[in-house]
């Protein structure tokens, strides 16, 4: 059964299943394994050199011609050349994790970029909806120690609520 939602339409995927960023683990080797099988494959780029991003950029665009993603953590100390690296290199997708990425979101915008911020509250997804953002990822709690106090059950039901 093809389970299309308006996630694959947005993202031009042929599952609506994005893969968790993991910095120091998903790099272009496993996100050009998700995309090729039809999910958004993710680069966690934390605290990654710049150098080794767009090594792993490029290392995808070797393996899979299908649309992937880069996520930042929004403390990294070398936030702005990552951003610059995503921007010149025209990654189809950005997810951020760890906070607010309102200061870049016009920028990436501005790239043609599709940015999908993790949210842990329905404030930080309205205010992020205002500024542009394609989608929110609401995570909760139990979600791996980067987010707020309210659980993604609570959470979920809140942020879609008009
Ligand atoms: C080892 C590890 C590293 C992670 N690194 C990041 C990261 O760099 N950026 C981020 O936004 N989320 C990071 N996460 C969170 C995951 O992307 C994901 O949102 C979280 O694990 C919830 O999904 P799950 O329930 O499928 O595990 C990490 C999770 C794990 C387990």
């Amino acid at each position: 059964m093809v389970f299309k939602t308006p996630l694959c339409d947005l993202l031009n995927i042929e599952y609506p299943l994005i893969q968790g960023a993991m910095a120091w683990i998903a790099g272009g080797r496993l996100a050009s394994a998700v995309s090729q099988a039809g999910g958004l494959g993710v680069i966690g780029a934390a605290g990654a050199e710049a150098s080794w991003l767009k090594g792993e950029i490029d290392l995808v665009r070797q393996l899979t011609d299908k649309p992937f993603g880069v996520n930042l953590m929004l403390a990294a100390a070398n936030i702005e050349h990552l951003v610059e690296i995503i921007i010149n290199e025209k990654v189809p997708v950005v997810t951020t994790g760890g906070g607010n990425p309102g200061r870049y979101m016009e920028a990436l915008k501005n790239a043609g970029i599709k940015v999908i911020p993790v949210v842990a509250s329905v404030a930080l997804a309205k205010r992020l909806s205002r500024l542009g953002a394609d989608a929110v990822i609401a995570e909760g709690t139990e979600s791996g120690g980067h987010v707020g106090a309210m659980t993604t059950m609570c959470l979920v039901p809140m942020v879609l609520m008009p």
